[in-house]
């Protein structure tokens, strides 16, 4: 990759003195359309597409991958988990990466009031901004950033408030934000996705994981990859992207990521978020304590009362109520649950536990 002469600042907005590294020749990609036609290039070779098929296991055997589904069993000569977090195959990858919470929203903007480029802050929390064709006056800005661990803060609006803060002083003239968004993103611990064999002895189960914010381009690297170890059995990447390499740098952030896992185990020994059941509103959620077990209660927005175990069925840490998106978040690898405790978003695959029949939601003590 090449990389411009970094001496002149980059106009920003009305921060027009800010200097920066600048990568020549990136392209942009609407997401939409090209996962159109990625589906529409699968079908049109023979492949199929299930949509809400939630996969329970995959387990490898002497020649491929027996794959349980909800509605059925299937078996595959080889199986790539391209899920954001990995449902199968070894645990160590989990230990590698960390789940982030990233907010967005976009907004119009008069063409001309901001050079057509994707860019990248240093803060922490950082910010990215990006341009959206929109007509002949206007793009879509959109702004994305303020990110913070799952599980880890449920003050989305804020979040949503500092960002269109952040952008009006640097652009004056853009119009009211007119969506507002949140999604997950895996960071590995030293900045790679892990592309590749799930574990070293794996022969037929693949994962694409930890794309880091990068996930459209690490989804086109991780298919050349992929289709290159399954035809070929090798890759000239193999090395770089291994999901096994030892991570030699950053281990105090390598520490402070699984510091989370063990802070999610702690928790059990924490008091409840709140006393009593009736103070749940519409479209909140809570931990209640239950001796040494966490209950998870939220009212979905229709009033109605949902509580299960606050365990994460992945591997135990107590998960959070997740506002914006109305869902429970576990801090520790991922996993999302929805409201009636279904699971959203791996690793975990199992649904929230049930409480014993006749278990009373009692204050906390
Ligand atoms: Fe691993 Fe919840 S995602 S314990």
């Amino acid at each position: 990759m090449r990389v411009a002469d970094a001496r002149d600042p980059t106009p920003f907005g009305s921060h027009n003195s800010v200097r920066s590294l600048c990568f020549p020749d990136q392209a942009r990609v609407h997401p939409l359309k090209y996962l159109a036609g990625l589906a529409r290039a699968i079908t049109q070779r023979g492949g199929r597409l299930f949509a809400d098929t939630a996969v329970e296991s995959a387990t490898e055997e002497k020649d491929g991958v027996l794959v349980k589904t909800r509605s059925g069993t299937i078996r595959a000569a080889d199986v790539v988990f391209a899920t954001n977090a990995p449902i199968g195959g070894s645990v160590t990858v989990h230990t590698k990466q960390a789940p982030y919470r990233t907010y967005a929203v976009a907004a119009l903007l008069p063409r001309g009031a901001l050079a057509d480029a994707l860019y990248w802050d240093t803060l922490d929390p950082y910010h990215y901004v990006r341009l959206q064709p929109h007509s002949e006056a206007q793009n879509i800005v959109i702004l994305g950033g303020e990110d913070h661990k799952s599980g880890q803060a449920d003050n989305g609006q804020a979040r949503f408030a500092a960002l269109e803060g952040w952008a009006r002083e640097r652009l004056p003239n853009m119009g009211n934000v007119t969506h507002r968004w949140s999604g997950q993103v895996m960071e590995s611990v030293d900045y790679l996705g892990f592309i590749g064999r799930s574990s070293p002895s794996d022969q037929h189960r693949y994962i694409i994981t930890g794309d880091s914010g990068q996930g459209m381009t690490n989804g086109v690297i991780g298919s050349l990859m992929i289709s290159a170890l399954i035809v070929d059995g090798h890759s000239p990447w193999t090395k770089a992207y291994d999901p096994a390499r030892m991570i030699a740098r950053n281990v105090g952030e390598f520490l402070s990521e699984n510091l989370t896992a063990l802070r999610g185990f702690a928790e059990y020994l924490t008091i409840g978020d709140i006393g009593r059941v009736e103070d749940l509103r519409p479209g909140e959620g809570a931990l209640l304590r239950s001796g040494l077990k966490k209950i998870a209660v939220c009212r979905d927005e229709q009033g109605r009362l949902h509580a299960h175990s606050a365990t994460c069925t992945h591997m135990g840490c107590v998960i959070h109520w997740n506002s914006v998106e109305q869902c429970w978040d576990c801090p520790c690898h991922g996993s999302q649950f929805a409201p009636d405790g279904i699971p959203l978003n791996g690793p975990a695959v199992a649904p929230l536990a049930e409480l014993p029949q006749g278990h009373r939601l009692e204050a906390a003590e």
